[in-house]
């Protein structure tokens, strides 16, 4: 993989961010890193975040393709999917296929390809506790979060809470949640199967790209759309 000299100023040098997200998906499934996405590239985000109309982000639904449906119970946040037809979102897609390349060549995941939107959680807006992948039916195997939100307080709520499963055969009960400030820089990366996750109420506009990496499960002619 090459970049060009521009890119790799703006995406600055991931490589030990990357190594930790790698040890940390060894180690626990899930990664969560405070203040370290590249400054340059969480800045143009932020821009980008300030001048995208209101219009263009849709109303998010939950299920795929011909199952897909608008539920206030579950989820009530807005998204905008993202065509990296922007210097951000070019950026952005850039960074993401480099952390891709990385885990492939570290980790063997045989990640194929990334979507990902923008997400807007308007003053209650939440999502309510769902895993992004069901064993055996989706080919999501990555989730990554990253967070678009300056001085966001304890006060503010809209906070990611993870629920790592409980080892059956352990006999130990304990509460073990997760749970993440959405403060802007802020990266989870996650195993898609692996990790019922929610997002608390926001008490003010929160700001966030949710993405996944999948597996090439095409078949002939039956291309595997985008949910
Ligand atoms: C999602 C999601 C988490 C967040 O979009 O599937 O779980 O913190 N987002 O925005
Ligand atoms: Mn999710």
């Amino acid at each position: 993989m090459s970049l060009s000299l521009v890119q790799s100023t703006l995406l600055g040098d991931n490589s030990s961010l990357f190594e930790s997200i790698a040890n940390n998906l060894v180690d626990k499934g899930y990664s969560i890193s405070v203040d370290a996405l590249p400054e340059n590239l969480t800045t143009l985000l932020l821009q980008q975040i300030n001048e995208l109309p209101d219009e263009i982000f849709k109303r998010a639904g939950i299920g795929r393709a011909k199952d897909h449906v608008i539920n206030d119970a579950i989820r009530t946040d807005e998204i905008c999917w993202i065509t990296g037809n922007s210097e951000a979102s070019g950026a952005w897609i850039k960074w993401a296929e480099s952390l891709q390349y990385y885990l492939n060549k570290h980790l063997f995941l045989g990640l194929f390809s990334f979507e990902s939107h923008f997400s807007h959680y308007g003053k209650g807006d939440f999502y309510k506790q769902h895993r992004d992948a069901f064993k055996g039916e989706g080919n999501r195997v990555l989730s990554v979060v990253v967070y678009l939100n300056q001085d966001w307080s304890l006060d503010d709520g809209g906070e990611l809470i993870i629920y790592p499963e409980q080892a059956v055969d352990s006999g130990i009960i304990a509460d073990n949640k997760i749970t993440v400030t959405p403060s802007a820089g802020t990266i989870v990366v996650f195993l898609s199967e692996e990790f019922p996750h929610e997002v608390l109420p926001a008490l003010r506009d929160r700001y966030a790209i949710a993405g996944w990496f999948r597996l090439n499960t095409s078949i002939a002619n039956n291309i595997d759309p985008p949910s």
